[in-house]
């Protein structure tokens, strides 16, 4: 490819690169198609898989409205936990298992999503869990075959899990979240409908914003695909493949997109403007991060998620401790490209100034600190917690947080530079608070 130098070819690299997508629908109100869409794919009887909130809430209700007019029938399953576990998945691969379902609905955030994933491949192919998890923690066993048809709605502007074939389950065995990752898991449509954002409390907006953001400096950042190995079957090519021209496309448009309203978005709920913008980077963050992968800030997020104590975030109704996702990852972010920019300076300083900074006079030697201080000028515009202090961590902890980072072993060598364990305890330990 020679559209930009960043993926020059190497001898052993790969030379190719697939891009996988759902049918994707994007549009405020769009929820109303959901039946119509459910009764073309020949479902019979659809599983809708939700969280209690959402259950009671008028994106339901018009889902509901929805199916009914279109004549197809369903089962609710609405005992989604945030942060899904394998004891939560395993619960809504009993519920498929009873239902008799030809199809499923996830209405939610990415738990909701994430969870319905995982639980239709446990209900088709059922194994032990660790088995389709990655190494070092799962067996790395590849899905065997297709799964339900799958709709996916999201409900918040973050995740980008309906355009992803990778599911985020916390192993509690294992102290860690972990990645389960198929093109079977893909949805087979995304139904985006950014009403259902204006609804959310200003701290999940910036929460999810915030990890729409790091999905998309993530992928720009990321190792080229040419330098990851070639591989021996097409078949085998993992989505975490390296940044590639799609992924750049996506993640430049997203970034520039967070830049103009992610402060917005979290600040006025009425704002339509920000908060339809803010769903539709989500989705562009969630093409870029399905076909390249994310790396570090999300793969050291994992530990931060598992290891932390005695927090709550307001607005989220979830019992202590707990740190939402886009935070857990946004906390170490601007640790993180301040040593990652040494691998890939111009992408750091090209994905800055998409966020907005001024890049005039940056030299490739500023690349790191130009990043992070535009992510610590946002997080201070939006009130986010002052570092991993802020969330109840300590100097102390930076041993144990890398020990858990460092099993995520895709995610890491999918960073533009090599990082070992003691690179990891100085990103934690830089991470600690930020001004
Ligand atoms: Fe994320």
């Amino acid at each position: 490819m020679g559209c930009c130098q960043y993926f020059t070819p190497t001898e052993k690299g790969a030379d190719t690169f697939t891009v996988d997508m759902p049918r994707l629908t994007f549009g405020r109100g769009c929820l109303a198609e959901l039946g119509e869409r459910v009764k073309a794919r020949g479902v019979r009887r659809a599983a809708v898989i939700t969280d209690r909130f959402i259950a009671g809430s008028e994106h339901m209700a018009r889902a509901r409205r929805s199916l009914d007019a279109a004549g197809v029938d369903y089962g609710v399953f609405d005992e989604i936990r945030i942060e899904p576990s394998d004891t939560s998945v395993m619960d809504a691969t009993r519920f498929l298992e009873d239902g008799d379902f030809d199809g499923l609905i996830s209405l939610g955030g990415g738990s909701v999503m994430d969870t319905a994933k995982a639980a239709m491949v446990y209900a088709r192919y059922p194994a032990t869990f660790s088995t389709y998890f990655a190494p070092p923690i799962g067996d790395g066993a590849a899905v065997p075959g297709p799964v339900l048809p799958h709709i996916a709605c999201p409900t918040t502007s973050g995740t980008g899990s309906e355009m992803t074939g990778l599911s985020v389950i916390r192993l509690m065995d294992h102290d860690t979240k972990f990645v389960l990752a198929s093109r079977y898991i893909l949805p087979d449509e995304a139904l985006v409908d950014p009403a259902c954002t204006d609804t959310l409390p200003a701290r999940v907006v910036a929460s999810t914003g915030f990890d729409l953001l790091s999905h998309a400096i993530e992928c720009y950042t990321a190792r080229a695909y040419t330098h990851w190995d070639k591989i021996a079957s097409p078949l085998a090519r993992p989505m975490i493949q390296g940044a590639n021209p799609w992924s750049d496309l996506h993640a430049r448009e997203a970034l520039r997109i967070a830049d103009a309203y992610l402060v917005r978005g979290v600040a006025d709920a009425a704002d339509h403007e920000a908060r339809d913008s803010l769903m539709w980077a989500a989705t562009l963050a969630g093409m870029a991060f399905g076909n390249c992968g994310t790396h570090l800030p999300h793969a050291f997020s994992y530990g931060v998620t598992h290891l932390m104590h005695d927090v709550v975030t307001k607005d989220y109704p979830v019992p202590s401790p707990f740190v939402p996702h886009g935070i857990s990852v946004i906390l170490t972010s601007p640790s993180v490209f301040r040593f990652t920019a040494a691998g890939a300076p111009e992408r750091h300083l090209e994905a800055a100034a998409c966020l907005g900074a001024d890049t005039r006079e940056a030299r490739n030697a500023d690349a790191g600190e130009v990043v992070a201080a535009r992510i610590v000028e946002l997080m201070r515009a939006t009130e986010l917690p002052n570092g991993l202090q802020a969330v109840g961590f300590a100097g102390g902890d930076a041993e144990a947080l890398a020990d858990s980072a460092m099993r995520q072993r895709r995610a890491i060598g999918n960073a533009p530079r090599e990082t070992n364990r003691d690179d990891a305890v100085g990103i934690f330990s830089g991470a600690m608070s930020y001004w």
